[in-house]
């Protein structure tokens, strides 16, 4: 394999003869008294095999709805699983406390991209790729100089990304291979750049070109945290926690983000618009934007002695106050990344003095883990719940934390979009509705209404 085969996908995709196995579904329609066989493949039916279920000859046929795909695969995928009610994620295949326990994220975003961990020479390779791609066009940077001082982090990385789409026309060949090589190095390499330079316009700093020399967390740290005055050394323990996060953070299917790459990406606009769309959707306070949610609440909570209230009042609320940072629609069961945050933020609050907001969370989650509402609901502490404590010690504020979601999440985003591109199944994505307005009517004048 070499970097040019980047995404490829092989030719069989499943396709298990469903019927010739006596895997189907038997539906009978009541309302005309015929019976379909539907086949089932991947314990899946295809929506469409719905269609020819039809009462007159001229009908539509029946659909399937699902508002917020609760119940529908989208796409077949081979980049990560999830089994949310066991807190299984895996990447490629490997456990991802294995993958967090001994690779770099740049290994593991090649994984994502490639389907196998690098050997040393691709390794070497795809680094040095990176690692040439980090400095961003001085437009961009004047680009930057436009926001409002204090502009959000994630709108203006956002929009920044959003613009790399009129830097790299090249971009628009989505179906030639090497552009696209061409383009995830380049995404992957300038999204901590624009990162750091979205963190640096809001604290009012210089912005910090990137260094060839560092590793990738690194290079991230040091373009954030550097002093034109003085020179600066990344811990390497919080350079290691955060490549760390950024394993846990680089793919998990299916969801909101990953949604809207796919989608933007299925009407063929370039990658940096889709991931534009992606990093939109990661944004909201329901998805990437919890871990910033998360800081707020336990600042709001206060101490310690006031989680049992808080808890009382989230469950009063019924719905309408969340406890940020718990639950998940994939996993009814411990979130495995939380798992692995939970047990590295002692290494980081040794160097960087314990968080104290830290007790608040363990006290919240002490409680909730044993109050029915939760556990009857099976919600538990997710992604964001720990993670913003880590960034908060080591420096970050707290409007920064959904860019450090958006970073390694790109690696994933844009191994979904290749994969997408590739599949011969996929078409421009374009759900359909249940419309429920008023049938025709005439026009009136504005005088007559
Ligand atoms: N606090 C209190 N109650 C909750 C919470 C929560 N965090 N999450 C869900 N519930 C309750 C709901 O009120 C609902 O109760 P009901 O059955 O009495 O109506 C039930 O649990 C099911 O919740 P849904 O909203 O239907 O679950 P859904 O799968 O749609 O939502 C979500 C998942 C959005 C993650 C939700 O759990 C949530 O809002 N969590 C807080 C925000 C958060 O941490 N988001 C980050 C997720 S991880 C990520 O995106 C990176």
């Amino acid at each position: 394999m070499t970097i040019g085969d980047v995404m490829e996908m092989p030719k069989t995709l499943d396709t298990v003869p469903a019927l010739e196995k006596a895997e189907a579904l038997t539906i009978t329609d009541r309302r005309t008294g015929r019976v379909y066989e539907v086949p089932i493949a991947n314990d899946t039916i295809r929506a469409i095999d719905l269609r020819q279920i039809k009462v007159k000859p001229d009908d539509f046929g029946l659909m399937s709805y699902d508002p917020a795909f609760m119940n529908t695969a989208s796409c077949k995928s081979r980049i990560t699983f999830i089994d949310g009610d066991k807190g299984i994620l895996r990447y490629r295949g490997y456990p991802i406390d294995q993958l967090a326990e001994n690779c770099t994220y740049l290994e593991v975003a090649y994984l994502l991209l490639y389907g196998e961990l690098p050997n040393s020479k691709q390794y070497q390779e795809w680094k040095r790729n990176i690692t040439f791609h980090t400095m961003i066009h001085e437009s961009l940077k004047k680009f930057m100089d436009g926001f409002n001082y204090d502009a959000h982090p994630m709108g203006m990385l956002i929009a920044t990304v959003a613009a790399m789409s009129t830097l790299y026309p090249d971009a628009h060949n989505i179906h030639d291979p090497s552009s696209r090589t061409k383009q995830t190095h380049r995404l992957i390499a300038k999204m901590p750049t624009l990162a750091a330079f979205a963190y640096r316009h809001s604290m009012g700093m210089p912005y910090v070109y990137p260094d060839n020399s560092l590793s990738y967390a690194e290079n991230f740290l040091n373009m954030l945290f550097k002093m034109p005055s003085e020179s600066y050394k990344p811990n390497p323990v919080i350079s290691k926690a955060l490549d760390v996060l950024f394993i846990l953070h680089a793919d998990h299917e299916q969801n909101c983000g990953t949604n809207a790459m796919r989608s933007v990406g299925s009407s063929h606009a370039d990658p940096y618009s889709s991931v534009a769309g992606a990093a939109a959707a990661l944004y909201g306070p329901l998805h990437g934007g919890a871990n910033e949610e998360v800081l707020k609440m336990l600042a709001e909570i206060g101490s310690k002695e006031k989680v049992p209230a808080f808890i009382k009042e989230v469950k009063e609320g019924k719905g309408e106050k969340r406890l940020m940072g718990f639950g998940h629609r994939v996993y009814k069961n411990y979130d495995p990344r939380a798992k692995i945050i939970k047990r590295m933020a002692d290494e980081v609050f040794d160097v960087t003095g314990k968080n104290p907001l830290l007790d608040i969370a363990l006290e919240l989650e002490r409680i909730a883990l044993q109050d029915d509402y939760f556990v009857k609901r099976k919600l538990y502490p997710n992604v964001d719940f720990y993670s913003g404590l880590i960034y908060q010690a080591i420096g970050m504020p707290t409007a920064a934390f959904t860019v450090l979601f958006a970073i390694p999440r790109t690696s994933g985003w844009i191994a979904q979009w290749g994969e997408m591109l590739q599949d011969p199944e996929q078409k421009i994505a374009r759900p359909r509705q249940v419309y429920i307005g008023l049938d025709e009517r005439q026009f009136v004048p504005i005088d007559k209404r």
